[in-house]
């Protein structure tokens, strides 16, 4: 795809909720999530003509904040004496809608800046510098992975074809930052402590519901770990929800379609949006079900 790097997307099924430390970046607990190839960014680095730093997505040019957001973290792992660069992006993704644009954005970038400044890193190595970029990246460099409180970084094998809808509520930029909002959890969420030792136990369970192939054990884990990370987010201070009116009447959609006999689970990141996942055998029957229930925007995303 002439000169661009791709990173994909990926949704966490046991969520990455929290920072242990912030240098390098840790998890307060054990994660896991499913890449989604169909929703991923391309990235290319050209010399810039300039004579300043620049970078655009999706061909609009990005203020002189994200630049030097984006220009602080690349200056951490090229050679300091550089030229200047211009930095094209397009994300298929919406861009920090809580749709996992900063993940496939960071992977893409990444990789982008090896190319270009021919650094020559192994995978591992730009698995390590994408997690400081933003922590949910490093998933994205496998299918299925773990990433680990040490910060160990793990392929997992899945047998199960699984997939995914995304119920679009909005695709507006989220008002608090899941950094931001991650952050203030940490500090001041009252459940905080009671989500990592949740999270720590989901974490266990879903690793032997995915070597049992065990679908129905996965998506319930899948859910109800999602409502407990965005119950930390009503506990903290001052107060706040990702979740819209419209995320609660999405979900209903999906108990709905899961009561009627489709197996189908929900699970929600730092936005309204609502993810839905599926086995790829039942996508057809879903899809229709979906369409007949949610009038707005629909995502499909086979994994
Ligand atoms: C809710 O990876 O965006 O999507 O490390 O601060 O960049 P930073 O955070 P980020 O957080 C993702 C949070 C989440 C859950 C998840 O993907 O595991």
């Amino acid at each position: 795809m002439d000169n661009f790097s791709i990173g994909y997307a990926n949704i966490a099924l046991v969520k990455y909720w929290g920072k242990k430390s912030k240098n390098p970046v840790l998890p307060f607990n054990p994660n896991i999530s499913l890449r989604l190839d169909s929703l991923y960014s391309k990235t290319k680095i050209e010399k810039s003509s300039s004579g300043y730093d620049e970078f655009y997505i999706n061909d609009k040019k990005q203020s002189d904040k994200e630049v030097s957001k984006i220009i602080n973290f690349i200056d951490k792992f090229v050679p300091s004496k550089r030229e200047r660069i211009k930095i094209i992006s397009y994300n298929t993704v919406p861009t920090a809608a809580g749709l996992s644009s900063s993940s496939s954005g960071t992977m893409a970038l990444v990789i982008a800046c090896n190319e270009y400044f021919k650094l020559n890193k192994s995978t591992e190595q730009l698995i390590k510098i994408a997690k400081e970029g933003s922590g949910s990246s490093c998933r994205s460099f496998f299918k299925m992975a773990s990433w680990l409180e040490d910060g160990t970084v793990k392929e997992i094998k899945c047998n199960l074809d699984l997939a995914m809808f995304i119920l679009v509520v909005s695709e507006d930029i989220k008002e608090i930052s899941s950094r931001e909002a991650m952050e203030r959890c940490v500090k001041t969420s009252t459940n905080f402590k009671e989500w990592t030792e949740t999270a720590k136990k989901d974490f266990d369970s879903m690793i032997s519901a995915i070597e049992e192939n065990n679908f129905t054990k996965i998506g319930k884990i899948t859910e109800s770990n999602a409502l407990a990370m965005h119950s930390t987010t009503k506990c903290a201070t001052p107060s706040f929800s990702f979740l819209t009116e419209e995320s609660y009447e999405a979900m209903d959609i999906v108990k709905k379609i899961r009561n009627s006999g489709i197996e189908c689970y929900f699970t929600m990141d730092a936005g309204p949006n609502v993810k839905v996942l599926y086995q790829k055998k039942d996508h057809d029957k879903l899809y229709e079900e979906i369409k007949y229930l949610w009038k707005k925007k629909i995502i499909q995303c086979m994994v």
